[in-house]
């Protein structure tokens, strides 16, 4: 069974508190959810698989870990999951990438798939699938399955603000996936928008709004 693992580090908590204000601008809201991204990405990331290999220093030779088989992959739902990228590149840089482009129909709220590209190695990978917004859980949930259905070795789902209704429906969509979240808010408004939440994340990201 996967876990939820909500982040309490004070730093985070800082820069979440900062891109929720309506007043941060997309410059600044940009820049926040990279750096969130990539601290998050330092904590998901702990579980990574070491090999020790031989190496040689200017002074002896020596046994030291380094990352074991293929390198892990990212999986930005598109577009807001974008945003999240370049933190977690930054951190590593040798990561594949992979897009999965959704939208929520806004009448709907179903999550309409048009774009899917992964990296052709899946089943050897370790991937991460990026979205800054879980709300009711469908678009995380059609990104899953579309990225489950090509294989792959394993999965989990990072986001930033995630609603209760979200993460009971990926839970129960894909029982086997952990997900990491920097805050689980109260609940969806009539929209399915999450409250308290930061509005429309890729809006906010792109100045579409
Ligand atoms: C937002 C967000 C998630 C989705 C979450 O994307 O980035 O992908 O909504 O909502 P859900 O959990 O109810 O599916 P949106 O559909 O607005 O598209 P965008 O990223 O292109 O702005
Ligand atoms: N998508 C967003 O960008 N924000 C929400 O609150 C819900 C879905």
């Amino acid at each position: 069974m996967g876990e939820v693992f909500i982040f309490d580090h004070p730093l985070m908590k800082h820069k979440l508190t900062l891109l929720r204000d309506k007043d941060t601008g997309p410059k600044e809201f940009r820049e926040l959810t990279n750096e969130l991204a990539m601290l998050m990405a330092y904590e998901v990331t702990r579980d990574i698989p070491l090999e020790e290999v031989e190496i040689e220093t200017p002074l002896t030779s020596t046994k030291s870990p380094r990352i074991a088989g293929k390198k892990i992959g990212v999986v930005p739902i598109l577009r807001a999951g974008l945003g999240m990228l370049d933190g977690i590149l930054q951190l590593m840089p040798a990561a594949r990438v992979g897009h999965v482009g959704l939208y929520r129909d806004p009448d709907t709220l179903e999550p309409v798939e048009y774009y899917c590209k992964l990296p052709p190695d899946t089943e050897n990978r370790d991937l991460l699938v990026i979205d800054p917004m879980l709300a009711t859980g469908g678009s995380a949930t059609a990104a899953i399955d579309a990225v489950k259905s090509r294989g792959v070795r394993s999965l989990k789902f990072m986001c930033l603000v995630a609603a209760p209704e979200g993460i009971e429906r990926v839970r129960e969509d894909h029982e086997d996936i952990d997900i990491y979240t920097a805050a689980v808010d109260d609940h969806l408004d009539d929209h399915a928008y999450i409250v308290p939440g930061l509005g429309d994340a890729g809006d906010r990201l792109y100045g579409t709004k």
